[in-house]
Order: C-alpha cells, then structure tokens, then sequence
C-alpha cells in the first residue's frame, strides 16, 4: 500500500483553509493509503511560542483533526516532536542543503519580511525539517494546498539529491496531492489572494454561527457586473470559489446565472454562504467541543500513534545510517 504524509502547524485553530486544502483529503485517503498525520510543533517553534501553549496547541489540533473524521484505527496520527528519528534525519539533509536555494524560497523571503527581528536558521531549514517528515516515512503522496508547492519541489529535490549522492533508488520523490483536481488555495474574504492565519481573515472550523454570519456579511465585493457574462473580478471570484467549495451545485449554478444576468445581489450571495459554512461547520464545531473536554483520550490517541510512527521512522532511519557509512 502507498504511503501518505502530511502535517499542519499548531498555531492556533483549523480554518477553511487548512480544511478544504488539506485535512478533506487526509480524512479520504485513509481508507485508501498508509498514511501519517501529524501535527507539526517543531515548525511552530519559528515564531517562538509561549512554553505554556506547546502542548495545549497540539491538542487543539488533534481535537480537530479527529472532529473532521481522522480515525486513529485507520491512520497513524502523532505529534512530530515524539518522533525523535526525524531530526536525525533532518540533520543528513542539512549537509546537503545550500544556503543559496534555502534562502532563495518565497516562504523563507516572505518570512524574513514579516518577522525581520527574527530571521532564525529554522526558518532557513523549514522545507529540509519539512522534507525529513515526509520522506521518513517514504511517503509516495503529500496532501497540501497550493501554498506548499515550493516547499514540496524542495522535498523532491532533497530526496533526489539523497539518492543521487549514495546511488541508490532509496527515497520515492513525494508528490503533492490534492481531493480537487488542482491544488487548492481557499481565498480570504478580504479581498485577499489566500485565507491564512496571519492575514487574519480566516473562518475558523470552530467558529460559531454568529461570528460566521459577521464575517461573510463584511466580505469585500465590488459595484456589481456591468455586462452580460463578464469576467469576475478577483473579489467576486473569491466568493464563487467559496460556494464551490462549501454549497451545493445548484447554489452555485443560481448565483452564477445571477452573475452572468447582471441581475445578482451580493446580499444574497452573502447570506446563503454563511449559512452554508454554519451548516458545515456546526457538527464539527460540536464535536471539536466533546473531544477538547477528553483530554486524556487524546494523549493516549497520540501516544499510540507515537509508537506507530516511531516504528516506521526507527526502520528508515537505521538504513539511512547505513548507507551513510554509520555501521561497524
Ligand atoms: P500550514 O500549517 O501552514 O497549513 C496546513 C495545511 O493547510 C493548507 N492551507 C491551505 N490550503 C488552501 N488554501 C488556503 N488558504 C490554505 N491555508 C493553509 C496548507 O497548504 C497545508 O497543507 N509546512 C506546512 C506543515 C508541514 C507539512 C510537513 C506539510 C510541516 N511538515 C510535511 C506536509 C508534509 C505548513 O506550514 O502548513
């Protein structure tokens, strides 16, 4: 059976982004793959996190990949801090990574901007810690959303590099995956190109219907069309996208004759995708709620998948030692 990587950072609460970009395929694939999920403390640790939070945050994210239908009994899903064998990993990969093609991904430049008090050598090495974590596991499959693309070349290019190096065929080259045809990148409904947690203009798997309401009324839209079938501008298309995504066929059929008519309201537009997010995410949103109060079984859900991780990193790991010359 092929095998599935993918993680998200916990840095704070799952949003629609993360959801129909990443954790829709993560709950699809486990019936069909090998798959490890898990939550990625390690790469939080860039923007420096409180201590008190580490272990809470991680929680969250457990409650919530298990509220969105993860099932421990089908995949391994862990914490990537109890899987020590990746930073054995991440270390071979570092002596192999240049400092050009590091400092040359748009992430780390991005990054570097945001955050120029704090231009540390992990942000440098994200995409080789993020390479050992698929590649440990001699993942086949990644699914991530758009935004991760560079991060994945990067991946393909360390597992190739790898290879090449000791001439062997060891590492499959890891492919990004998505439920969509194309790799998806959920909007903001800012007006901006992407729904991201430091954009702050993210809907929230735990958001409550109030709040949602709020925020898709503020949405930015535009004058409204001014011919017949005409092009929609970014704004508007990021609404469509969105009742792509999370309202029926038909819903999205109505409001685009409406479009091509000239004859839409965006009000109404509006009001019917709020209470088509509501819809999805109340049972999550209620089931978020019934796991976060079960604190002890979600360390014993993480610390049996700890144990299954750690079995397929431990065997990885010990032939990379010996391909590199660690054997007496
Ligand atoms: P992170 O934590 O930023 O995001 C987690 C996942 O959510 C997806 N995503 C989106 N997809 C579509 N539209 C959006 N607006 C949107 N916002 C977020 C991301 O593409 C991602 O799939 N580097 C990773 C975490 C990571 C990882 C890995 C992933 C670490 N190691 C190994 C896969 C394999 C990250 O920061 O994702």
């Amino acid at each position: 059976m092929e095998t599935v990587v993918s993680g998200i950072r916990p840095t704070g609460n799952l949003h629609l982004g993360n959801y129909f970009g990443a954790v829709k395929s993560f709950v699809q694939m486990q019936n069909e793959y090998n798959c490890y999920f898990f939550i990625a403390d390690w790469h939080s640790l860039t923007t420096h996190p409180k201590p008190g939070n580490i272990i809470q945050s991680a929680r969250t994210i457990l409650a919530e990949y298990l509220a969105c239908g993860l099932d421990p009994e089908k995949a391994t899903i862990y914490v990537q801090s109890d899987v020590k064998e990746v930073l054995e990993l991440y270390l071979f990969l570092n002596m192999n990574a240049y400092l050009g093609e590091l400092e040359r991904t748009t992430s780390f430049k991005d990054k570097a901007r945001q955050q120029p008090d704090n231009v540390n050598a992990g942000l440098l090495t994200y995409p080789t810690l993020m390479a050992a974590d698929i590649i440990i596991h001699k993942a086949v499959k990644v699914p991530v959303g758009k935004d991760q693309e560079q991060n994945m070349e990067m991946a393909r290019k360390f597992a190739r590099r790898f290879n090449n190096i000791y001439g062997l065929e060891f590492f499959p080259e890891p492919a990004s995956f998505s439920f969509s045809e194309k790799a998806l990148k959920v909007p903001g409904l800012d007006g901006s190109g992407k729904m991201g947690k430091s954009d702050g203009n993210c809907i929230y798997l735990y958001e409550d219907a109030k709040s949602i309401r709020k925020k898709v009324m503020k949405a930015v839209t535009d004058a409204g069309p001014t011919a017949a079938n005409s092009e929609k501008p970014e704004v508007i298309q990021n609404l469509f996208t969105f009742l792509d995504i999370v309202s029926t066929k038909d819903t999205y059929d109505y409001f685009n004759e409406k479009w091509n008519d000239c004859s839409i309201r965006y009000g109404d537009l509006k009001k019917q995708l709020a209470e088509d997010i509501v819809t999805f995410n109340e049972p999550i949103r209620e089931r978020i709620e019934e796991y976060m109060n079960n604190t002890e079984l979600l360390d014993k859900i993480a610390r049996q998948g700890a144990e299954k991780a750690r079995e397929s990193a431990t065997k990885t790991i010990q032939e990379v030692r010996e391909i590199i010359g660690f054997h007496r």
